[in-house]
């Protein structure tokens, strides 16, 4: 049962922590051995360390965290660094080789956040070759952004194997019919609705994460 998932987004703010972390208990619950790594993160904070994404889904904190709340690259540079990409991709590539359970890898941002100059999200999932998750809310806007995001991905050469439809706080629009729109888009991914707090279907959904092949 070695697996990876990475976990990416349409944007920040979506659900990639909540999704992850989980993930994380619901795993945890069924006694399957799981852990989260949150490898990059921008607008860390030490003095709210309990607050942050690093601590909610236990992950180790690692060279590519940053203070400034900016993308990625802006906030390294705000450092005076810049993110190695090789260097994230061996670290990486090293969890995932050593990892004897499922491994959840959450990305920063959305899938098109820059990582480097030359770099964003996508270029590392597609060279880490994990299967993906796309995490999207049901927010009015969020159909575009989701289909914009698949696109994206694709043209990476990355296929996210399950779109995540996380409903958003508030959102205006139906989680139904945000399936019932992005279906016909998806190219046959398999689309998996979540709704506000919905811990049943994060355990189902943990559940296909342990048991299938993808
Ligand atoms: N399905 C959901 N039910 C309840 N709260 C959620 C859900 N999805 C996201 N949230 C909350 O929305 C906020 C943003 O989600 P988060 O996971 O931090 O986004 P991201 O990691 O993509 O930036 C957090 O406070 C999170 O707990
Ligand atoms: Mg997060």
């Amino acid at each position: 049962m070695d697996k990876a998932y990475f976990i990416t987004a349409t944007g920040t703010d979506i659900g990639k922590t909540w999704l992850t972390a989980g993930l994380l208990a619901a795993c945890r619950a069924r006694g399957a051995p799981v852990r989260a790594l949150k490898p990059v993160m921008s607008g860390y904070d030490p003095a709210r360390h309990e607050d942050s994404d690093i601590a909610k889904v236990g992950a180790g904190r690692t060279a590519w965290v940053y203070a400034a709340p900016l993308s990625p690259d802006l906030a390294a540079a705000k450092e005076g660094k810049a993110i190695d990409f090789d260097a994230l991709l061996s670290w990486c590539r090293g969890e995932i080789d050593r990892n004897d359970g499922l491994l959840l890898i959450e990305g920063v941002g959305g899938a098109m956040v820059p990582l480097t100059v030359r770099h964003t999200v996508r270029d590392w999932i597609a060279a880490l070759g994990v299967p993906t998750l796309l995490v999207c809310g049901s927010y009015l806007g969020a159909l575009s952004h989701t289909l914009t995001a698949l696109a994206a991905l694709r043209e990476a050469g990355v296929v996210p194997a399950i779109i995540v439809v996380n409903e958003s706080a508030g959102s205006t629009v139906s989680l139904e019919d945000t399936l019932a729109s992005l279906a016909p888009h998806v190219g046959g991914i398999s689309l998996v609705a979540l709704r506000r707090d919905d811990t049943a279907g994060v355990a189902r959904l943990s559940e296909t994460l342990l048991g299938s092949g993808t």
